[in-house]
């Protein structure tokens, strides 16, 4: 009976595509021998009218042990133990829930890890400013290092046990210790791998022998540690002054393990470097050659960021740019230049005046030559360099011409055209 109402029901709803849910599945393992380990499963769906449906969560999980299942409308969360090491799939499928026998419309599966030793990670910081600062494996000479277990036990399984540390840095200094962490004084830079071994050990009561009985795990951990040479200097060799259209070259000498991230900007005020767009160069060395030419004058700032994985130092270097290098010789010659032209003009307008007072008049009354003309469409027609040779040209050729009636003209009435 039940079979068929499901055949109805698969009918009358026309099996919906399986891409229309998603089935999102994850554990937090891997976790230890007889503590618990949580299987969250989420079902999402791409049509919300799909929404208002019940839906039914299906675990498969043997051979672990099921302590809590929980559901809720689009979720659902399984709590499993295992007394044995190994690696086990956990899969889930969705049903609606008034249909038990219908087609899933999703499933997916995990992979829970059990182990029978303790679970945890090592994070290696560095103390700056006494702020803790991680930086995946690395870590700066002559800083504090400290390096911390971080036990992973969710279901709070270790909650009545004694730890036992026993730390062993790799150039042959060891520690024990009863908290998950030490501090470390690194003094010479090169890679090394830490390693780490914890005792937990407790009471519990036997479960064959209903006696006290002492349960002890272990766990081993490693990790590298990688210890730089922090950027102790930035110095910048070369000009503070240039000229405009110079090629200014500048040596940048660090002082630090490479790789290092060199990331420079000229501006006109020294910024500090921090999400600040600069060129980025990786360099293997300890120099770095730039060179840049400046189009305009004024002051200027380079700054400079340094950054080797563990430290980071900034500097500033100040640049004067004069507006473009003239030779003195050059200069010289470009003032007698100019000193003549300015005598020449001086001494022509002068004899101009004198000349032209009272026949400007008369010119500008009978002067009706296309001359002037062509010489007014000149400067409306054509570049600046042309239009001042043109003009000048014409100026020039112009005046002789003129100069010549005017003579004329202080002995002969003025006539209505003079032009050639
Ligand atoms: C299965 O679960 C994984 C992990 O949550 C997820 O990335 C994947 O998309 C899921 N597969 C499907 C078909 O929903
Ligand atoms: C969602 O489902 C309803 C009926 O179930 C259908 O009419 C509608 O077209 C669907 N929407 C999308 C975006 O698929
Ligand atoms: C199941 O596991 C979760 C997380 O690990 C925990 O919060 C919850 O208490 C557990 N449930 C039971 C019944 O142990
Ligand atoms: C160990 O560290 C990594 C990254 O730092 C993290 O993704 C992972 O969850 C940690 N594992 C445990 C057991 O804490
Ligand atoms: C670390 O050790 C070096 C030399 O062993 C010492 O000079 C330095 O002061 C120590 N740093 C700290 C913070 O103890
Ligand atoms: C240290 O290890 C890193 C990678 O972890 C490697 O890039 C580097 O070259 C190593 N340095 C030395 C001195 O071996
Ligand atoms: C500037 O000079 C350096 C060497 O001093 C050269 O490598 C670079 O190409 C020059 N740049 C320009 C734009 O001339
Ligand atoms: C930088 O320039 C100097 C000379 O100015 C030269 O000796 C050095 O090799 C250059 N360095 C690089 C990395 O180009």
């Amino acid at each position: 009976m039940l079979g068929l109402t499901c055949v109805l029901l698969l009918l009358g709803r026309a099996a919906p595509a399986a891409e229309e849910y998603g089935l999102e599945i994850t554990n937090n393992g891997p976790v230890t021998t007889g503590a618990q380990a949580t299987v969250h499963a989420s079902l999402s769906m791409k049509n919300d009218s799909a929404a208002s449906n019940l839906y039914h969560f299906n675990w498969i999980y043997a051979p672990l042990i099921l302590i809590e299942k929980s559901e809720q409308q689009f979720n659902s969360v399984i709590n499993v133990t295992s007394e044995f090491p190994g690696t086990f799939p956990v899969s889930v499928w969705v049903t609606h829930r008034n249909c038990w026998l219908c087609r899933p419309i999703a499933r997916n599966v995990t992979v829970l890890q059990f182990t029978e030793f303790i679970t945890g990670n090592l994070t290696i910081a560095q103390i700056e400013d006494s702020r803790f600062i991680t930086r995946g494996s690395s870590s700066s000479v002559g800083a504090i290092t400290r390096i911390s277990f971080c036990l992973h036990d969710p279901s709070h399984y270790f909650k009545s046990a004694s730890f036992v540390y026993t730390w062993d840095f790799g150039d042959g200094v060891y520690q024990i210790t009863k908290k998950p962490f030490v501090y470390y004084n690194c003094s010479t830079m090169g890679n090394r791998t830490v390693h780490l071994k914890v005792i937990a050990e407790w009471e519990q009561i036997g479960s064959i022998v209903h006696e006290k009985e002492m349960v002890q795990k272990t766990g081993d951990f490693t990790t590298a540690l990688e210890l730089l040479d922090a950027v102790k200097s930035i110095n910048v060799v070369g000009s503070r002054e240039t000229h405009v259209m110079e090629n200014l070259s500048l040596s940048l000498h660090i002082n630090g393990t490479p790789p290092l991230a060199l990331c420079w900007l000229i501006k006109s005020e020294c910024i500090p470097l921090e999400g600040e767009k600069c060129h980025l160069v990786e360099i293997d060395g300890s120099c770095y050659n730039l060179s840049h030419t400046f189009s305009d004058a004024g002051q200027y700032c380079l700054s400079v960021r340094v950054e080797n994985g563990v430290t980071m130092l900034q500097t500033y270097h100040e640049i004067k740019v004069w507006p473009t290098g003239i030779h003195p010789a050059c200069f010289v010659l470009l003032c007698i230049a100019l000193a003549t032209v300015m005598l020449g003009l001086v001494l022509y307008t002068t004899f101009r005046s004198n000349t032209q007072q009272k026949d400007l008049v008369e010119v500008a009354d009978f002067d009706f030559s296309p001359l002037s003309d062509k010489n007014l469409a000149s400067y409306s027609e054509s570049g600046c360099g042309r239009m001042c040779c043109r003009s000048c040209f014409l100026w020039s050729s112009q005046e002789a011409a003129w100069e010549s009636h005017e003579l004329l003209h202080s002995f002969y009435k003025p006539v209505k055209t003079y032009t050639v």
